[in-house]
């Protein structure tokens, strides 16, 4: 059976271990211009029902780095689910390809797909998950408090300002649940984290105290733009700004998984500024997906 990575609970916590030891390993053999290519041979295709920049060229270029190759079908190439019935497109892809990426609207279309296709199916943002995106922010995060050793996190706290209820701030839970890391969310009413999924709140003041990093998202993510009015009056309160960031841990880092609404769920300054992580944050999904690709498709 192929192994899976839809939400972050899809590896085990020492799988999880391995493939950020793994992830920093190859960036540090990429500084020295050394190549390992487990993937001489191997071909993932990507498919895509919304738009992207860092995943897409992290993945790809990821792929070709490990001697692999990808495919990417845009979004009006494949038709999930319209075109053509979610599950004969994992069988197809299955019996040509060695791995399948998908970016959708229904987080249920990348189980379909899970269900069909016979080899590893890789979350490249749903409605519910950015998984991915959570193993760059944990390497990340490792860079700054813990570089190449990702159980050193543990008791650190990481607090996310703004829509609990997104698929940036449910995977970044997930793997500090995982490492061991607090989790704080402050968010408004009708916006909040899952309960059970760490520390909850109304006030960014309160979530932020001694927080070792302070993380935003936009407010309005891909697929709620009918509800953006609404969204940006909820929200207001929940900019990152730098005095915010004064009120957590000395020491504190600015996350941000990006695109970024400058002026609006984060300040030029904080994204600008000493205190942020966010373009090297941007940089780690490349490292990060190369350990996860890695360990999916290279067997
Ligand atoms: N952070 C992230 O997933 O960026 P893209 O939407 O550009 O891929
Ligand atoms: N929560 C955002 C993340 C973008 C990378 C969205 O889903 O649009």
């Amino acid at each position: 059976m192929p192994r899976h990575f839809l939400e972050i609970g899809d590896l085990s916590r020492d799988e999880l271990v391995g493939v950020l030891r793994c992830a920093h390993a190859l960036r540090s053999e990429r500084d020295r211009d050394e190549r390992t290519q487990p993937l001489r041979r191997r071909t993932l295709a990507m498919l895509f029902e919304k738009p992207s920049l860092r995943t897409r060229v992290s993945f790809e270029q990821g792929m070709l780095e490990l001697g692999g190759a990808a495919i990417v079908l845009g979004r009006d190439e494949v038709g999930l689910g319209k075109r053509e019935a979610v599950a004969d497109v994992g069988r197809v892809l299955g019996g040509m390809v060695h791995g399948i990426a998908a970016r959708v609207f229904d987080h249920r279309h990348l189980v379909e797909l899970a269900g069909s296709g016979g080899v590893p199916v890789i979350n490249m943002l749903s409605d519910r998950h950015h998984p991915a995106q959570a193993l760059a922010d944990a390497l990340t995060l490792m860079d700054a408090f813990s570089p190449g050793e990702p159980e050193g996190l543990a008791g650190r706290k990481v607090a996310f300002v703004g829509d609990g209820d997104n698929n940036v701030a449910r995977s970044l839970a997930g793997v500090c649940a995982a490492l061991g890391v607090a989790f704080a969310c402050a968010s408004p009413a009708g916006h909040r984290l899952e309960e059970g999924h760490g520390d909850r709140f109304e006030d960014p003041r309160e979530a932020v105290a001694a927080a070792d990093a302070v993380y935003a998202d936009t407010f309005v993510s891909m697929g709620s733009e009918d509800e953006k009015a609404d969204r940006l009056e909820a929200f207001g309160p929940y900019r990152l700004d730098e005095a915010l960031l004064d009120a957590a841990a000395p020491g504190v880092i600015a996350l941000h998984c990006l695109p970024a609404y400058r002026g609006v769920e984060v300040t030029n300054g904080v994204l600008d500024g000493p205190r942020s992580r966010v373009f090297e944050q941007a940089h780690n999904r490349l490292h990060a997906q190369k350990g996860l690709l890695a360990f999916l498709l290279g067997g």
